[in-house]
């Protein structure tokens, strides 16, 4: 180890260390939400594999804390060794960490912009934390991480105190939702403070070593000079790049990053993605620039290194998302009232009470007026989608499901037949488009599924574009006429 690092070795607190997901019986998966039963439903349906659990149910694609419990349940070792290869210090509280890449990871590959979780015996007991990779993703002898020493933080201090180079810790694989590629045409704005550099600093290097002609802009912010790190480097790359440019920002003398700079970088990055990556507060303060500068939400990306807060993080709830077997149920009562439908409109079963209302032009229009209604209700969704709005899409997501059937009673209480022409085939886009979701509730998400689930999802929106659009003209031609 370089004779600079050996600095004196730091009182340890007294390790109570902090679990990274906090102990929760409902949620094993604090940072997306995901609850035990979601976990045991969807390995019920088939997901074997931590990877494909995490596929199905968005479980540790954040911080990864919750990786241990999700390969509890699917009884996998996902902890591997690696020896620690070289320590760098990068200013008097960051330092870089190599190690090497344990076999069972060297096929992998991963993303710039991803994490490992690092774990360590301290004092017996096992410390695990994520870091975000600062070496490039082409690189096959190690796996960087860069780490800033926290005033009585656990981990970092055993980092900087007590691991030396050819010393071993265990590793969990890359992974995390944090992860930027090269070939996208859209440029990349980085606005980072402090240590929240890694991410951007492992995305750098990662286009700089593929030769990415993805546009990319890094602006650091450190409170003063002293607390920059690997500024040479990234200046040195910039310099060389065509596509790549830093600028090191230096708080205490220019001051913090005003809406006019924003303003200035999103002319100069038209319809760029922006990742935001600091301080708790750093974090709020940017992100509110970029809204406040009329960036849409969905191109704003937030690297939250609190563990156990969602990536996007907000202020508001996330929804909980109706379970794999909520979802299962109605979609499978769906498709039984589809055909319970379909079967009594075929063979014209005698409803006297609803004909007799179903010939009032009131009873018709009101009815008509629900149903149109419950459509547009379930447009909300995709509306919320396009904003990018993660809370907004969760709670839409649950009302998109509830309603589905209750769009099928709507449709029954309008007309029990399927009528002609125009009636017609507003019914059969209807009935289509219900039964396309009520296919897609049933079966979880999984690799092997992905395609089919793609072209159902595109049958999916056609049909109730047509349906509504055909719903409308029926309803103004009913009422016209
Ligand atoms: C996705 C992700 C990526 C990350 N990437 C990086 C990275 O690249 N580089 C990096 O340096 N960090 C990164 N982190 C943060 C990292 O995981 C650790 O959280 C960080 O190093 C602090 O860990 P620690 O064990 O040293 O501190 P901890 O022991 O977890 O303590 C953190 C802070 O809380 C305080 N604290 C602890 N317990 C208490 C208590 N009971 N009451 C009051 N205060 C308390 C400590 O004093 C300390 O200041 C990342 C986090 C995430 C989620
Ligand atoms: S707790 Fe699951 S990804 Fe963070």
């Amino acid at each position: 180890m370089n004779e600079d690092l050996k600095t004196p070795i730091q009182e340890l607190p007294a390790v109570e260390a902090p679990p990274l997901s906090p102990a929760d019986d409902h949620f094993v998966c604090q940072c997306m939400s995901v609850t035990r039963d979601d976990l045991i439903e969807a390995v019920r349906c088939g997901a074997a594999t931590v990877k494909a659990l995490s596929a199905q149910t968005g479980a540790g694609t954040a911080c990864g804390g919750c990786l241990p419990k999700l390969a509890e349940l699917t009884a996998e070792t996902l902890w591997a060794k690696a020896t620690c290869l070289e320590i760098i210090a990068c200013n008097e509280d960051v330092r870089s960490f190599r190690f090497q890449i344990p076999e069972s990871s060297a096929s992998t590959g991963f993303e710039a912009g991803q994490r490992i979780v690092v774990q360590a015996l301290v004092r017996g007991v096992a410390v695990q934390r994520p870091y975000t990779l600062t070496s490039a993703s082409t690189r096959r002898d190690h796996y960087e991480i860069t780490v800033q020493r926290e005033p009585g933080g656990v981990m970092s201090n055993w980092l900087f105190d007590h691991l030396q180079v050819g010393d071993e810790i265990s590793l969990l694989p890359p992974g995390g939702s944090c992860s930027f590629v090269s070939y996208e045409r859209r440029p990349l704005v980085c606005l980072v403070g402090g240590i929240g550099l890694t991410p951007a600093l492992g995305i750098a290097r990662s286009f700089a070593a593929i030769g990415s002609k993805r546009r990319l802009h890094i602006e650091h912010s450190v409170s003063s000079l002293d607390r920059a790190i690997c500024d040479d480097e990234l200046a040195t790359l910039a310099a060389s790049s065509g596509s790549t440019t830093f600028r090191l920002r230096v708080t205490g003398e220019e001051g913090r990053i005003a809406r006019a700079d924003v303003i200035a970088l999103s002319g100069k990055f038209a319809d760029a993605d922006w990742l935001i990556c600091g301080s708790a507060n750093f974090q709020h303060g940017v992100r509110a620039l970029l809204e406040e500068s009329g960036i849409l939400a969905h191109r704003i990306h937030i690297e939250s290194f609190v563990a156990g807060s969602t990536p996007q993080q907000d202020d508001r709830e996330m929804a909980p998302v109706p379970s794999p077997r909520r979802r299962a149920i109605v979609g499978g009562l769906t498709l039984a009232a589809i055909a319970a439908f379909t079967a009594q409109a075929v063979f014209v079963a005698q409803w006297p009470l609803l004909h007799r209302l179903q010939t009032s032009i009131v009873y018709s229009a009101v009815t008509g007026f629900v149903l149109i209604l419950l459509v547009l209700l379930q447009w909300r969704l995709s509306y919320a989608r396009a904003r990018g709005d993660r809370q907004d899409t969760s709670r839409a997501y649950g009302l998109h499901i509830a309603i589905g059937p209750i769009v099928l009673g709507a449709i029954w209480l309008h007309s029990t037949h399927f009528g002609y022409a125009l009636s017609m085939a507003v019914s059969a886009s209807f009935l289509l488009s219900l039964a396309s979701g009520a296919i897609l509730s049933l079966r979880p998400r999984s690799e092997t599924w992905k395609w089919p689930r793609r072209i159902i999802v595109g049958c999916h929106i056609l049909l109730s574009c047509a349906g509504s659009g055909l719903a409308l003209v029926h309803g103004f031609t009913a009422l016209w006429f």
